[in-house]
């Protein structure tokens, strides 16, 4: 069965991006009730998926306690913030939500917390048996296994990369060893590959069990961060099919900043931009906000189902950029009933305002109908041979456009 899940990309929430280390099972309930209440549910929104810091930390204050991190059995215990991960888990599912967690193949997290290196086996168990939907494994102190540093030495992200050869088995080993695990559970888990796009993870992730992978580092609420990932996106998207998603990290609109949630410092034209390439990527659909702090601005951004659609297209094909003009990059998604999303993007520090007519060169060829995806209108007809599109877009903004042939 695990090889016939996330056959759209996942959509739903993630803990890091706004809670961090700060992260409780009292705020996932919260995350998961908005997400009910905002009614961001009925727009295919679905996973609750807890981030780092459920386990404990080899730095915690609390002495108590530091050591503790699986019982003597080896079983893995949560941190005092997650006394009762099955209940949690039951909780969210109650909602008609799905629940995702987080470990690391190395014996530490990012964070610092406890990792699954050596206890993968009853780590995969316990992760099924509380009835988890989803994990994310983070590379993080994997190096540490290779360079051959003892398990309990400070935490060292190897800085060195792993291309090729038997290099690369190395790379593929331990996610290799979790997705086998995982397929054994009795329910269906959607594994998420995290090792920012190191080795060309595009390539193996869905060997490995693979649904989804990370292709670059982390993403944070700047136009810098937002572009630099955009501009990498393209050399891994043949590689998206359904059920193998590329992952350029989360969405960053709404309250976010770790641990600290202030309103994201993206301008309204880059947060269309953002949730519109993501849209076109067919990228893992991950809100990094408090959800309880939702406003009207970030909610219309992620209940426009028509952008949703174009996301979730079951074809499943990764939009590229197929031709720049200038600062303006247009990406096009085919989709399954045979039309094409296209997004104007305007990467450029001034206004696009164009007459474009080179729809050949972005595979249109015919008479075809032209919707504004966001406005949800239809705004021409055009005869890709002799029409011409006004287009006019904003700085760091889109149109995102469909082209439907038509008589
Ligand atoms: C890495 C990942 C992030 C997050 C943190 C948690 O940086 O890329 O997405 O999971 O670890 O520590």
């Amino acid at each position: 069965c695990g090889d016939k899940i996330a056959l759209t990309p996942p959509m739903g929430w993630n803990s890091w991006n706004c809670f961090a280390q700060e992260v409780s099972a009292d705020k996932v309930k919260r995350a998961a009730n908005a997400m009910v209440k905002s009614g961001l549910i009925n727009h295919g929104w679905t996973y609750i998926n807890i981030d780092d810091f459920w386990e404990n930390n080899r730095d915690s204050k609390d002495q108590s306690i530091r050591g503790k991190f699986r019982d003597e059995a080896g079983n893995i215990v949560p941190n005092s913030r997650f006394v009762d991960m099955k209940g949690l888990a039951d909780y969210v599912h109650g909602l008609g939500l799905k629940i995702g967690l987080y470990s690391s193949p190395g014996p530490w997290t990012c964070g610092g917390c406890a990792g699954s290196y050596g206890y993968e086996k009853l780590d995969a168990e316990s992760y099924a048996k509380w009835g988890f939907d989803y994990l994310k494994y983070d590379w993080c102190s994997y190096g540490n296994v290779i360079n051959g540093l003892p398990n309990n030495d400070p935490l060292k992200v190897s800085s060195l990369s792993y291309n090729g050869g038997s290099v690369l088995s190395t790379a593929m080993k331990p996610f290799q060893l979790m997705g086998d695990l995982l397929k054994q559970q009795p329910r269906d888990i959607v594994f998420s590959v995290c090792q920012y796009g190191m080795s060309d993870v595009w390539k193996w992730g869905g060997s490995v069990g693979g649904n989804l992978w990370r292709t670059t580092n982390d993403i944070t609420d700047t136009w810098a961060s937002v572009k630099s990932i955009i501009l990498d996106q393209d050399k891994s998207a043949a590689y998206a099919k359904p059920g193998n998603w590329n992952d350029p990290d989360m969405l960053v609109v709404g309250h976010v900043g770790w641990g600290n949630p202030h309103p994201s410092k993206l301008r309204p034209d880059e947060q269309y931009l953002h949730i519109s390439l993501w849209s076109l990527f067919a990228a893992p659909l991950l809100i990094g906000c408090d959800m309880e702090k939702l406003d009207d601005f970030t909610l219309n951004l992620l209940t426009n189902d028509e952008v949703i659609e174009i996301n979730q297209d079951p074809l499943g094909k990764q939009a590229t950029c197929i031709q720049t003009i200038g600062e303006l990059r247009i990406y096009v998604k085919e989709l399954e009933d045979g039309s094409r999303a296209v997004g104007f993007c305007n990467l450029g520090a001034d206004i696009i305002d164009i007459s474009y007519k080179d729809f050949d060169k972005i595979g249109l060829n015919g008479k075809f109908n032209v919707r504004d995806v966001w406005r949800q209108k239809n705004i021409s007809t055009i005869e890709t041979k002799t029409s011409q599109l006004a287009l006019k877009v904003p700085v760091h903004g889109v149109l995102l456009y469909k082209f439907t042939a038509t008589k």
